[in-house]
């Protein structure tokens, strides 16, 4: 296409009035749009602000069902759920990540109870959240995260949330093999409808940090995740690890994180055509909450912009902790 030279062409006659710029804009942010990730703690009527996360709390089972339901009146079709599993149940192995009565298969009950079949539960499939290292994996003698045992292990973890009722099950390890292991896994055990979201693209990024200290892993690693998560420098590499979960059975992938990956988003999109979900990461909650908070702009501005341009990218959906906020302002 080839616009017409000026005065013909005046791309600003269509910005000149909000009816015409509401009518021509090209994309959509509804609170359909949005997964909220929700913290889980130990005990009842328990409230504990993430201090790094202005404005997020680790919820008890019963705060995570109130949450849930509020996700329902506004409009967000699903949660994302992530333990805070406390000290004495972390171990080398994980291995609470598969006890059907932990943390995580408590609140899938509890929200299941709330909210019947009104909302979808994504449940994070890793074993960050369990160990006493902090890494997502089972590691030998050096420290090293192994590949083929660590999926045997996400395969029981994964299976045990879907028996808790999970809808969709969120790979977020990245190790080689684990989506193909775990849909063999979910058609063998009667979920055969139970989705994969595939954190396909994740990156071994400094956007994590306060995840981190809300799941209450970030004292305990030591080291990195570089052998398992992607370098940032990567963009080609990304599509391979797309193409190979789609291939063992992914039904959507995730990058993550999400705003300095947009090109991978975009890509993705252009090159498969399947739902492509972004994460929000943590440190990109954080950032624009510090920036509002230190003058730098209008709260709701900032992060309004920052969500529409996970859609222009190509985004069917975007995991963020802004999710009630946005979806109150989009509601009106
Ligand atoms: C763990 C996991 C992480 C996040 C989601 N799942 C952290 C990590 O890989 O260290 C990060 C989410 C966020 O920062 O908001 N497997």
């Amino acid at each position: 296409m080839t616009d017409a030279a000026y005065p013909a062409t005046r791309l600003r006659r269509t910005r000149a009035h909000a009816w015409s710029r509401a009518m021509h804009r090209e994309t959509v942010l509804t609170s359909a749009d949005l997964i909220w990730p929700l913290f889980v703690t130990s005990g009842s009527g328990v409230e504990e602000p993430v201090a790094s996360l202005p404005g997020v709390s680790r919820w008890s089972v019963d705060g995570i069902a109130r949450r849930a339901k509020e996700a329902v009146e506004l409009g967000i079709p699903c949660i994302a759920l992530f333990p805070h599993t406390p000290a004495d149940k972390r171990s080398q192995g994980g291995d609470e990540a598969f006890n059907p009565d932990n943390l995580m298969c408590r609140a899938i009950k509890a929200v299941r109870d709330a909210c019947g079949t009104d909302i979808g539960i994504l449940t994070d499939v890793a074993l960050d959240p369990y160990t006493s290292h902090g890494q997502d994996g089972l590691v030998d003698a050096q420290g090293y995260v192994l590949n083929d045992e660590t999926v045997s292990v996400l395969v029981d973890q994964a299976v045990n949330q879907a028996n808790a009722g999970a809808d969709i099950i969120a790979p977020s390890d990245m190790m080689d093999g684990r989506v193909k292991a775990i849909r063999m896994a979910l058609e063998m055990d009667g979920h055969p409808n139970v989705q994969i979201m595939a954190y396909a693209a994740k990156y071994a990024s400094a956007f994590y940090g306060p995840f981190r200290d809300a799941v209450g892993s970030g004292g305990l690693l030591k080291g990195d995740k570089k052998s398992y998560q992607m370098d940032p420098a990567n963009g080609d590499e990304a599509l391979r690890e797309i193409a190979l979960d789609i291939a063992e059975g992914a039904d959507s992938v995730m990058v993550k994180p999400g705003l300095a990956y947009l090109d991978v988003i975009w890509r993705a999109k252009e090159r498969f055509g399947v739902p492509v979900f972004a994460y929000q990461v943590s440190g990109e909650y954080a950032l624009i909450e510090a920036g509002a908070a230190a003058g730098v702009g209008d709260r709701e501005g900032l992060l309004m912009e920052k969500l529409i341009a996970f859609k222009r990218a190509g985004c069917s959906g975007i995991l963020t902790y802004h999710a009630p906020v946005a979806a109150r302002l989009l509601n009106g």
